[in-house]
């Protein structure tokens, strides 16, 4: 089956996962986040494991258990996920695998106090946050980087382009349009882009396409010489 086709293709490769959303704090009681329960990150965490590898999680809250023999770092904000995952990656990293919905903006400043509502309407200022993947893909050495993307519309279009901009080897586009996949799912349906190439998996269990697209990034990383 495809657990067992993958076992010992990663023998020996630490791989680092981001998983999770971010959250980012308005004031001491108050955050924005986003819907994303990491399970796409954890089952990807369980999958490199069984292949044989030493896997670090660098996830956003979640309420999941821990895969057997994953190692997590736990983070909060966007910018923490950045930091934890440079520093991590600095530890070595031969894959990079960045899952997180990461939000992409976040307050321009968190209030010390609770703040209290008026009669007036009220608007929030929000600043760009950095990109980890993109931060890590740019590295002088960067490690074999897999890079995801929720799209809704032009998914192929969307999906190089990210791939492109991030100088990524590999992106995972999920078509988000479609009921019942994807984000809060535990089933999903992607298709994987590398530079050269294609391969629709699913839809499926997200663990069966954590499987296989373990499988395919043992095979690819391999070609490029990480
Ligand atoms: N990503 C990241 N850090 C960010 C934003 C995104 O590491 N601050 C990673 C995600 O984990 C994912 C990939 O980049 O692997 C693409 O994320 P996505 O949100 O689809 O792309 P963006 O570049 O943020 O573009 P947009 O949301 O505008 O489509
Ligand atoms: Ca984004």
């Amino acid at each position: 089956d495809a657990a067992r086709a993958t076992v010992g293709a990663l023998a020996g490769k630490r791989v680092v996962i981001t998983a999770g959303p971010t959250r980012e704090p308005i004031d001491p009681v108050r955050y924005i986040s986003n819907h994303s329960s990491g399970k796409m990150g954890y089952a990807l965490a369980r999958a490199a494991a069984d292949a044989g590898a030493q896997v670090v999680l660098v996830s956003g809250p979640v309420n999941l258990p821990v895969p057997d023999g994953v190692a997590v770092r736990p983070v909060m904000t966007a910018q923490d996920m950045l930091q934890e995952a440079e520093r991590v990656v600095a530890e070595g990293c031969d894959i990079f695998i960045a899952t997180a919905a990461v939000a992409d903006y976040r307050p321009a400043a968190c209030a010390g106090d609770k703040i209290k509502k008026t009669d007036e309407a009220m608007t929030l200022s929000l600043v760009r946050n950095p990109d980890t993947l993109a931060t890590i893909a740019a590295r002088k050495n960067p490690p074999f980087t897999v890079g995801f993307a929720a799209e809704t519309t032009d998914v192929a279009r969307y999906a190089h382009d990210k791939m492109q901009r991030k100088k990524l080897n590999m992106i995972v586009a999920n078509d988000v349009s479609v009921p019942g996949l994807g984000f809060n799912s535990d089933q999903n349906a992607v298709t994987v882009f590398w530079p050269s190439g294609e391969q629709a998996i699913g839809p499926d269990s997200k663990q069966a396409i954590a499987d296989t697209l373990v499988a395919l990034i043992a095979e690819h990383s391999n070609k490029v010489g990480n």
